[in-house]
């Protein structure tokens, strides 16, 4: 798909990869819609530095473990642009818990935030007149998952989060075959790229040094996959795992 002139709302893109991701596609010619949460103050910076580029970024606040914000997500996006070609569903909660300390308030936001929220987003968005099937086998829409490597190496400690993680996976595949071919629909899944802001260093440091790569990867890493998945147009219900083979331990 040519991407010069298309639109993307990416979720949770005020800071860290969410941001990387809105500049990467601003500077090959997307306009972003870019939403955030908590993180008005970064998704403006974010958004001056993209019209200081020249591009098009229109920020976009709601609360994803609301259903009802959500709800209406995309079709505010949708008013703003005229229509959203790229769907990144970026945005996610990283608790830990293990499956005897998990409470159920842990496990339903881990849920809604996750998992719900793309559901509902990705539903609005194939819902949308110029996404609709047409006979036409050209590619107009893309989605892209941001998943993680634990889900194809199940650890202990963060049950909700992988669980959720894992079911996005498999909705993944699901929408990709029901929405083709107009829609192309894949997944990222990262491993060690940016610490956790409530974790040690050293733990990140530590998991990142026993990868195969023997290093953490960067937010560049994960822009070069999205761009790939993005131009691609023979790939879909797929994932990239960009997380220096830590899936294969
Ligand atoms: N970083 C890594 O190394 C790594 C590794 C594996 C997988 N991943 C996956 O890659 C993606 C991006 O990673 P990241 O580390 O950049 O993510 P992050 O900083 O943990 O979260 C991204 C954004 O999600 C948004 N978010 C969370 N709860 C929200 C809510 N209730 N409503 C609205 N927005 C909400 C936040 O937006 P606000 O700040 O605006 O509230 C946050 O900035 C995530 O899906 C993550 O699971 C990352």
């Amino acid at each position: 798909m040519e991407l010069t002139g298309t639109t993307a709302l990416i979720t949770g893109a005020g800071r860290r990869l969410g941001a990387a991701c809105a500049l990467a596609l601003a500077r090959v010619g997307v306009r972003i819609v870019l939403h955030h949460g908590t993180s008005a103050a970064d998704a403006r910076v974010v958004s001056e530095e993209i019209q200081r580029l020249g591009g098009t970024a229109l920020p976009l606040a709601a609360d994803l473990a609301d259903p009802e914000q959500v709800a209406t997500l995309l079709p505010r996006a949708i008013t703003l642009t005229g229509g959203i070609d790229i769907l990144i569903n970026n945005a996610a909660i990283f608790i830990p818990g293990g499956l005897r300390d998990t409470d159920s308030e842990s496990w339903q936001r881990h849920l809604a935030i996750n998992l719900t929220a793309p559901f509902l987003l990705m539903q609005a968005f194939a819902r949308q007149p110029h996404l609709q099937p047409n006979g036409d086998t050209r590619v107009r829409g893309k989605v892209v998952n941001l998943l993680d490597q634990r889900i194809d190496r199940p650890r202990p400690g963060h049950v909700a989060y992988t669980a959720a993680k894992s079911a996005l996976w498999s909705l993944t595949r699901m929408a990709a075959l029901e929405l083709a071919p107009a829609i192309q629909v894949n997944a990222i899944a990262p491993g060690p790229i940016l610490p956790a802001a409530d974790a040690p260093l050293e733990q990140f440091q530590r998991i990142a040094a026993a990868t195969p790569a023997g290093c953490p990867g960067s937010p560049e890493a994960i822009v070069d996959a999205l761009l790939f998945l993005l131009r691609h147009d023979y790939i879909t219900g797929d994932k990239v795992c960009v997380d220096g083979g830590e899936h294969l331990l």
